[in-house]
């Protein structure tokens, strides 16, 4: 039996004509004071995909036009969403090569300050990276492992041990992406540059992820990250750099044999907390 797409139920439409002067205005100038940071700061992928989007610096975009210069590219495309998406939804959209993408925008008399993400966050700060093929690749890699956390947890018939496992993958899966997907750092001949999303939409933090002292950076092991707790609330103190999305996409290879070798069933407590709706989101799949 096919299964329906479990994303469907929070795919809505991007109404374009409800957006304000001040949402568009808002955009503008997120956009407007990212250009010289991203220049300086970004990934060469990024920039590229960045020009590939032929993004409108003065207005929010329609997401269908993203969508006409982004799927020839890689098969990705972005899916209007109006808020939070369950872990394993999520997951399984990457995997289907589709991205979830708010379609609201923060307020523009606040403009740093971003408790959950925003269409900036989403289109400027994510979906370049996905006209990149090997990036694209693993974000889909990233998805199947989802899966196999769905096999793998499938047999096992206390629900409380099961409830336990499920934690822990979720923990180590959202980890994983968190150092990467949302602030990995790149290291190239120039330098390190970022490919998280969470830096590339982030006026101030992305400056700081690369040049304050304050900041730790490593190679990304992932003993490490999968045991690494991080606070959402303030600019991260660690991160870890990659060579390649090569290298990177070996590292999810490695990740899901660690997770069928049961290396990711007790990872350290902490944040993120793992709600009821991810883990339910998780138990659907395996029915
Ligand atoms: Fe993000």
């Amino acid at each position: 039996m096919v299964r329906a797409n479990p994303a469907a139920e929070y795919y809505v439409t991007q109404r374009w004509d409800l957006y304000t002067k001040e949402n568009h205005e808002a955009w503008r100038r997120l956009y407007s004071r990212m250009v010289p940071s991203w220049r300086r700061y970004a990934n060469e992928h990024f920039l590229k995909g960045l020009d590939s989007l032929c993004l409108d610096p003065e207005r929010i975009p329609r997401i269908k036009d993203v969508n006409r210069f982004l799927s020839p590219l890689t098969g990705f495309q972005a899916r209007p969403v109006s808020g939070y998406v369950p872990a394993f939804v999520f997951f399984d959209c990457l995997r289907n090569r589709e991205f979830p993408t708010t379609i609201t925008i923060r307020d523009a008399a606040r403009l740093d300050y971003l408790p959950e993400p925003d269409i900036f966050h989403d289109i400027a700060g994510h979906v370049p990276m996905h006209t990149n093929p090997a990036f694209a690749d693993t974000l889909v890699r990233f998805g199947e492992c989802a899966h196999t956390a769905v096999e793998l947890v499938s047999d096992i018939q206390d629900e409380h041990e099961r409830a336990h496992r499920m934690t822990n993958i979720i923990r180590a899966m959202a980890r994983f992406f968190w150092f990467t997907v949302e602030f990995g750092l790149m290291k190239t001949r120039d330098g390190l540059k970022a490919y998280g999303s969470g830096l590339l939409s982030s006026h101030g933090e992305l400056q700081h992820a690369i040049e304050s002292p304050d900041v730790q950076r490593y190679p990304l092991q992932i003993e490490w990250a999968i045991n690494q707790g991080f606070e959402i609330d303030h600019y991260q103190p660690l991160l870890f750099w990659v060579d390649s999305f090569d290298h990177l996409f070996s590292l999810v290879d490695t990740l899901e044999r660690w997770m069928r070798e049961g290396r990711l069933n007790d990872v350290a407590g902490g944040e993120p907390a793992v709600n009821e709706t991810d883990l339910l989101s998780f138990a659907r799949a395996t029915q």
